[in-house]
């Protein structure tokens, strides 16, 4: 058996019963998985590849996992389609993206190997179509050689590729001596590359390393989005020591010389996030709901972690937005919408209860004293979402989530200028993502509580009246619809 058969037989035979998992954030069917690769629509759906081991718990040789999707909450199982098999990928399948081609779905991966005991990392390509992919022959396309001197072999990955016109592009992770950067490549077909410049390089040690860019054009503004590692917080932003950030140019230039880093969750779980362009323009991202550092596993759990929800992105006032795809709506359940419900001592509201839920707390007027809200709790367990004006401060806390390891419980970030007016809360089986202010501000958080705990109370320190706009999602339906291996 080939490594790849040996993989898929594996994923096969012992794939997870999706009725243990979360419902619609994308999971692994056995487990290790990182970072989201090849995200892209391709014959008329969209397909996620991910950084995947099956054989453990833990990272080891990297794998190309595969799912496909037609609205990015249901999300089908298709067999495992990279193994690190070839001389010049056979320490890893590294992070990469896709696009589509008149040839077929084309992925773009690093190889990692070792030459003279030394890791080094290239950039390969395999074509398919959608389902089974074959490595080209004349991989890899391109080369740690092909950039200047003092730029590593080693740290040289994630490639992100996209055509303008008839040109291609390739943005590739780097560092040189001293920082983190991203390297920028031209091809005129797409196998033949060359080095161009370095598109950004990290600024007051800003990262050493500079993992996975992504490149798009956003409402006229070009975006870079990238994952620099090892970053000191600064405030309350950067605070997962490994970060998801956003520079947003000043226009559609690839510019983005004296652009400020935007961070792009203020969560605990969140890495190496990705874009894809919809058929209908829509840009949308999705990052891995993990941390390096500190990951939740629980120790039922036959799979390792989860993506994101799928994200719309947008701009406004130059910052970054992002706000669940709205094919999320077509899963509700059950709706309750109340107006002014006046809240004070911590209380429950009549029909606000669950574990599958997406709902969105209006203030009338940004609160002024500490407001907290509890979710996924009963008697024992319980997350809290506390807004403390008074501090000008959010603060999620999983202390008593269920935890039986000692990872990052409490997270912390500023409220921003205007105060808050909303707060979007979309929780599945293990997590829970809040999107405030319509989305200016994410919170990601990874959480182990049993599935029993579903209540959600609120609580303010003085009384206040609230809207509440309260969906059920349907779980059940969703799970009994995805397509397992077979
Ligand atoms: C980011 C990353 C990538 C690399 C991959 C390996 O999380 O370190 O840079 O390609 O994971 O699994």
């Amino acid at each position: 058996m080939t490594k790849l058969e040996k993989a898929r037989d594996y994923e096969v035979k012992n794939q997870t019963d999706p009725n243990r998992q979360p419902a619609f954030h994308l999971t692994p069917p056995v487990g290790w998985m990182n970072d989201p690769n090849g995200f892209s629509v391709y014959n008329g759906k969209v397909h996620l590849f991910y950084q995947y081991h099956p054989y453990d718990l833990r990272w080891g040789p990297m794998h190309w996992g595969h799912q496909s999707s037609v609205d990015m909450i249901v999300w089908d199982r298709m067999p495992v389609v990279l193994a690190p098999d070839q001389p010049y990928d056979q320490d890893g399948c590294f992070s990469g993206t896709a696009i589509a081609t008149d040839a077929g779905h084309l992925l773009v991966y690093t190889g990692v190997t070792k030459e003279n005991g030394v890791e080094v990392q290239n950039q390969c390509v395999a074509i398919g179509d959608g389902r089974v992919y074959r490595k080209h022959d004349r991989n890899p396309v391109v080369r740690g050689e092909m950039m200047p001197a003092g730029f590593s072999r080693t740290d040289f990955r994630d490639p992100k590729i996209w055509k303008e016109d008839e040109n291609w592009w390739m943005v590739v992770g780097s560092r040189d001596e001293k920082r983190g950067q991203i390297a920028l490549f031209a091809s005129d077909n797409g196998m033949d590359w060359k080095y161009e410049r370095v598109l950004l390089a990290a600024e007051d040690g800003f990262g050493t390393m500079w993992e996975c860019p992504d490149f798009f054009r956003l409402d006229g503004k070009s975006v870079l989005v990238c994952s620099p590692q090892n970053v000191e917080a600064i405030g309350y932003t950067f605070h997962n020591g490994h970060n998801g950030v956003a520079f947003v140019g000043e226009s559609d230039a690839m510019n983005f010389q004296g652009v400020k880093a935007q961070p792009l969750d203020y969560g605990f779980d969140f890495y190496a996030p990705q874009t894809t362009t919809l058929p209908d323009g829509r840009q949308v991202l999705i990052a891995w709901m993990s941390s390096w550092h500190s990951p939740i596993v629980a120790s039922h759990q036959t799979w390792s972690a989860q993506m994101t929800l799928p994200r719309e992105l947008s701009l406004r006032k130059g910052k970054l937005i992002q706000q669940p795809v709205r094919e999320l709506e077509t899963w509700y359940k059950e709706t309750v919408r109340y107006k002014q419900v006046p809240i004070q001592e911590p209380q429950s509201v009549a029909g606000v209860e669950g574990r599958y839920v997406d709902f969105t707390i209006r203030f009338s007027k940004p609160a002024t004293s500490e407001f907290t809200m509890d979710l996924a709790k009963d008697e024992r367990y319980g997350t809290r979402f506390t807004v403390d004006p008074k501090k000008g401060i959010v603060e999620l806390d999983r202390t008593f989530s269920g935890l039986k390891e000692d990872v990052v419980t409490i997270r912390r970030a500023k409220i921003p200028a205007e105060g808050i007016q909303t707060i979007r809360v979309v929780m599945d089986l293990y997590s829970i993502e809040l999107f405030i202010n319509e989305g200016e501000m994410t919170m990601s958080c990874v959480i182990p509580t049993v599935e029993t705990a579903d209540q959600i109370v609120f609580g303010s320190e003085e009384p206040i009246e609230v809207d509440l706009d309260f969906h059920t999602i349907d779980a059940r339906a969703i799970r009994a619809k995805r397509e397992v291996l077979a």
